[in-house]
């Protein structure tokens, strides 16, 4: 059973911003536009926002003043948060922040209070079973859309292609559902879980694919996640580890040198109560 939680480095957000943004489906933010009230702040808040990346994305593509109030439970992303705030709105119009020390999982809806909007970014999949039907249930009450970006979705392809490839991505997919302290994470049923959970509660739900696709212009982030994934696989399999040295030597050199090229699925979802 692993010890949680584990700390997300700032340099590891920063170097996945770009490649998030490239991601994120933004035809659901045109369905949520459709539905913005015609005038009044926007209150949005960002559940486990780390250094605030959803909001830099995401206030610029919406118009009018906007409150993005970034909830997360590590206090230095929430410094960097607060310190690299979203550019002006889509009119112009001011986005100011406020940042709040809390775990998302321990919510009431009385913290969401007044929210137009509440978003999630490369979220769900860590999260369980029972901490995810808290939220939505959260979510339900405050009875405003939410959009839940970058769930991972299963799928990781490689080209060229190498036959141990099949062996990590399986060892890796299984870490995503492994045991915590909290129960077992979602991994890349949460998507699923948490379509099905508010469609219950009588919500339309939007799906999108959302997926990276690293090439040569994003060497350093591929590399970087493939060490990830390499060290993920191995501690879930011991054996792996002992064989896949000369492999992981072949692939980061491929990742570094730009001739790799990294797909990895993820599902955006847009929930409107
Ligand atoms: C993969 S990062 C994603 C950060 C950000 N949403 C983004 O897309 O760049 C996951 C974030 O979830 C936060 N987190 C995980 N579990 C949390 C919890 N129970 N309460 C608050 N924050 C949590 C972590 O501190 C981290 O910032």
């Amino acid at each position: 059973m692993t010890v949680e939680p584990i700390r997300v480095s700032s340099e590891w957000l920063d170097l996945r911003e770009p490649a998030d943004g490239d991601a994120r489906a933004s035809d659901l933010v045109e369905h949520f536009r459709r539905q913005l009230p015609a005038a009044g702040r926007l209150v949005i808040h960002d559940l486990a926002c780390g250094s605030g990346s959803m909001g830099r994305w995401l206030a610029p593509l919406l118009p009018g003043p906007q409150l993005w109030v970034m909830h997360d439970r590590d206090p230095d992303l929430l410094e960097v948060a607060a310190s690299h705030p979203p550019g002006r709105a889509a009119d112009g119009a001011s986005v100011v922040v406020d940042t709040r020390l809390s775990d998302i999982t321990r919510l009431c809806p009385d913290d969401l209070a007044g929210a137009t909007l509440i978003t999630a970014s490369a979220l769900l999949d860590l999260m369980t079973g029972d901490e995810l039907a808290g939220l939505i249930d959260v979510c339900a009450e405050v009875g405003c859309p939410v959009l839940l970006t970058l769930s991972v979705a299963g799928r990781v392809e490689l080209a060229p292609a190498d036959p141990l490839d099949r062996c990590v991505a399986a060892a890796f997919g299984e870490h995503q559902r492994r045991a915590t302290a909290r129960g077992r994470l979602l991994g890349p049923h949460a998507v699923a879980a948490a379509a099905g959970g508010f469609r219950r509660l009588g919500a339309d739900v939007l799906l999108r694919p959302s997926p990276w696709r690293l090439g040569a212009a994003h060497a350093g982030l591929a590399a970087e996640w493939l060490t990830g994934w390499l060290d993920a696989a191995c501690e879930q399999e011991a054996e792996l580890a002992a064989g896949v040295d000369a492999y992981a030597d072949r692939r980061l050199a491929q990742a570094r040198a730009g001739e790799l090229a990294v797909t990895v699925d993820h599902t955006d979802l847009l929930v409107l109560p």
